[in-house]
């Protein structure tokens, strides 16, 4: 079981087996995260560099060096994607995360400390640098027990606490489309803001037994129907906790556009989080359900009409 945590400090100061640096190319150091790290790594990591990356490093590729004088056994560099010089692959920012995490195993590593890459200098946008570093890292299968997601300065560690905590509504609604494609069409989820404007909610129901629900608001965090989902959660396992609570629902893929619907729907909501809305104080849906509360992005209702 792998836990996923923001720890908001200096990454050179992480006792983890593991300490992940944002390198370039060229790998011989840098400025941010990379000049930090050979800084007080001290020049056993430089001496590694060179020895093992003569020729440099591919963007979205990693490799290890020693960590000289960190507190962490190794350092495995990774190379993101220059968004400011129009590599806004995400993909390749993703293979960093894996690939970095791939070394790790490859180590023994059993704890790793990952900087937001491509976030600083590369000026990756820090939202979508923040959820292609959750997602990836849920989704790569791995043997450390503890990742840890660096924050140098209060404005990104609040970022990615709060990304940390909403992705369990990203969850949810992962969990229904894995539902949907395992046939159970029938499961509705009902998107919105609360009248106090803090949290999102959903209301979970099976359309042909609509009085049993789940009702689930961010306030609550992790806790949804009965059991625990956080980021780290796989959608399969989302899935059985609805399927546990909705036991009535039935296996019946008699509404196909539902679940494209539905499909589209998350496929918006993924790369930056951004939860839809289909009910909130003074909130229109004439125009569809919004994509990011406030964003003003909007996606058709639900076909079938009635809202859900
Ligand atoms: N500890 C933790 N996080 C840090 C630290 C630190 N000591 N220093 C910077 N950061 C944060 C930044 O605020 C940013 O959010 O790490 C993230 C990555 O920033 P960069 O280090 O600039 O890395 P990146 O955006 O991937 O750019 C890589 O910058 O440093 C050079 O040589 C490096 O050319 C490469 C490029």
């Amino acid at each position: 079981m792998t836990t996923l945590v923001a720890v908001h400090g200096d990454i050179t100061a992480q006792a983890t087996d593991v300490i992940v640096n944002a390198a370039n190319n060229a790998m011989r150091g840098g400025g941010g995260v990379d000049g930090a790290i050979h800084r007080a790594g001290g020049p056993a990591i430089l001496r590694d560099c060179i020895a093992r990356f003569p020729h440099g490093l591919a963007t979205g590729d990693a490799g290890w060096t020693t960590a000289g004088a960190l507190p962490a056994k190794w350092v495995v560099h990774t190379v993101g994607p220059n968004y400011g010089a129009g590599q806004r692959d995400r993909r390749l920012l993703e293979s960093c995360y894996r690939r970095s995490l791939e070394v790790a195993d490859e180590l023994g590593a059993r704890s790793v400390a990952f900087p937001l890459i491509s976030a600083g200098v590369y000026a990756w946008p820090r939202r979508e640098a923040i959820a292609t570093a959750i997602d990836t890292i849920a989704l790569t299968p791995t043997s450390a027990e503890e990742v840890r997601l660096v924050a140098f300065d209060e404005g990104a560690h609040r970022e990615i606490s709060s990304a940390l905590v909403m992705t369990t509504s990203v969850r949810i609604l992962q969990g229904v489309r894995e539902l949907h494609r395992r046939g159970y069409h029938g499961i509705r989820v009902r998107p919105g803001i609360a009248p106090s404007g803090m949290y999102w909610r959903a209301v979970l129901s099976d359309v042909d037994h609509p009085d049993t629900t789940i009702q689930y608001t961010s306030g609550a965090e992790t806790e949804f129907a009965g059991g625990v989902v956080d980021a780290m959660t796989p959608p399969a396992a989302v899935a059985d906790l609805i399927l546990r609570a909705l036991p009535s629902a039935e296996a019946a893929s008699g509404d196909p556009a539902y679940a494209d619907w539905f499909a589209g729907l998350v496929a918006l909501v993924e790369p930056e989080h951004a939860l839809p809305v289909s009910f909130a104080e003074y909130f229109d849906d004439s125009d569809g359900w919004e994509i990011g509360w406030g964003s003003g992005v909007r996606y058709p209702a639900p076909p079938g009409g009635s809202g859900h």
